[in-house]
C-alpha cells in the first residue's frame, strides 16, 4: 500500500510538472529520516537532455533543506497521460543510477502496469 501521505504529494506535484513536448506528467515525493517530505516533478525542454525528471528533483530539494546527504527513507513516483489519467511509470535508469547512490536504503514505490503499487529497494531497480 502506498504511504498516503507520500501519494498525495507526488499527485499534486504531478500536476505542477512542465512537460509539454511528452505529455507525460510525473511528480515524486519522499520522506527523510526527519520527518519531512520533498516533492519534485518533471521540466522539460526543446533541449531534450535539459530536461528532469521528478525524481531528480525531488532528490535536489531535499539535497538542499537538509544538506549533502539526506537520509531517504521512502521514495514514491506517480505519472499521468496527456489526459490527465494515471498511469504506470518507474524510475528512468539514469534516476535509478542516483537512486542508488543517494537514497541507497530507501523503499522505493511505483505503479505497474496494471495499477499495480510495486515496492523495491534502490538496488533491486
Ligand atoms: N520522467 C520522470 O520524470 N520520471 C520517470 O520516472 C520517468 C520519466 C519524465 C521525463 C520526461 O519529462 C517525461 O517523463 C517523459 O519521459
Amino acid at each position: 500500500m502506498p504511504d498516503p501521505e507520500l501519494l498525495e504529494a507526488a499527485i499534486a506535484a504531478s500536476r505542477r510538472a512542465y512537460a509539454p513536448y511528452s505529455q507525460f506528467y510525473v511528480g515524486c515525493a519522499l520522506r527523510t529520516a526527519t520527518g519531512a517530505i520533498f516533492v519534485g516533478c518533471n521540466l522539460e525542454n526543446r533541449s531534450f537532455p535539459a530536461g528532469i525528471c521528478a525524481e531528480r528533483a525531488a532528490l535536489a530539494a531535499a539535497v538542499v533543506a537538509e544538506g549533502p546527504s539526506p537520509v531517504i527513507t521512502a521514495l514514491l513516483v506517480y505519472a499521468q497521460n496527456a489526459d490527465r489519467t494515471h498511469t504506470a511509470c518507474a524510475p528512468c535508469g539514469v534516476c535509478s543510477q542516483v537512486i542508488v547512490e543517494s537514497a541507497a536504503d530507501a523503499e522505493i514505490g511505483f505503479f505497474g502496469d496494471h495499477g499495480e503499487f510495486i515496492e523495491l529497494r534502490a538496488t533491486e531497480l
